[in-house]
């Protein structure tokens, strides 16, 4: 795919954590996207995409959950084992469920090997300060985290809902309190959610690791977004977030067609059909 100079992908033909931190160290933006099927994974793999994330997000779009709180840990194994089987380029990155890592480091630890045989490259996990010997433990045991801060969705209850974090002074210095502690308790790269812009700005100067934002303005060091809302699939029109296309139209379209062939005898068709 041919695409803009310096607008290419960060990485070369496997794109490895240190890539992650070359882009940052050079300025350049790097790309996320969700993932949890083996055809849009391989559509994000050809455009280039440097990260998939297996999100327990799948738990609402796919599975048809209110929170991610529903996701469950088998889901997580069976979804990231589909991604991680379709592609060969992204680093393929999956999230702890919720419940399976705030009891502590030995079930952080047992949760996240098991993510990684089912093909994970990197676990991420929500919480700054509070789950700081979980993430140490997993990265003793040679498993890579990605930390998650700012709105997270696994405390939508606690947090009142999906509301932006850290808009004032005590809250921005907490967060990048909280930034420190997990770079330094070992986190490799950080997810900042419904973030001020100059918040998120001043945590990626800050912190050593890549920051990678999602409603978290322009500055940090990559953009992650949930591919259903990137595609216009999932109907959500959130502040943060662009749609690149309009594929809920685009389906219903398809569907329609197709209904309407089949309802005049015109599909299938002679070239459809065998001798
Ligand atoms: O599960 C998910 O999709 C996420 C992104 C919102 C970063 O954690």
């Amino acid at each position: 795919m041919s695409t803009p100079s310096g607008t290419g992908p960060v990485g070369p033909a496997k794109v490895r954590i240190r890539h992650l931190h070359d882009a940052k160290d050079r300025g350049r933006p790097f790309s996320m996207l969700t993932a949890y099927d083996q055809y849009s994974a391989q559509a994000f793999e050809a455009a280039g995409i440097d990260v998939l994330l297996i999100g327990d997000s799948v738990g609402t779009t796919v599975l048809g959950h209110s929170s991610t709180t529903g996701t469950t840990h088998q889901d997580m194994l069976t979804f990231t084992g589909a991604v991680a089987r379709s592609v060969h380029r992204p680093l393929i990155v999956a999230d702890l469920a919720f419940g399976t890592y705030e009891t502590g480091p030995v079930d952080a630890v047992r949760h996240g090997v098991e993510l990684i045989r089912a093909g994970a490259e990197m676990v991420k996990l929500e919480g700054g300060r509070a789950i700081v010997p979980q993430i140490r433990a997993l990265v003793e045991a040679g498993i890579p985290v990605m930390g998650h801060l700012g709105f997270t969705p696994q405390s939508v209850n606690a947090l009142s809902g999906h509301r932006v974090q850290g808009r004032d002074a005590a809250g921005a210095d907490q967060l990048a309190e909280d930034a420190l502690a997990i770079q330094e308790a070992g986190a490799s790269a950080i997810v900042l959610e419904l973030v001020p812009a100059q918040v998120a700005a001043r945590i990626t100067e800050v912190v050593q690791v890549p920051t990678i934002g999602i409603g978290a303005g322009p500055s940090c060091d990559g953009q992650v977004l949930v591919w259903q809302d990137m595609a216009g699939l999932s109907g959500f029109h959130g502040k943060f977030v662009k749609a690149f296309a309009d594929l809920r139209r685009d389906l219903t379209h398809a569907a329609e067609q197709y209904r309407v062939e089949v309802a005049e005898g015109t599909y299938p068709g002679p070239e459809h059909s065998f001798d």
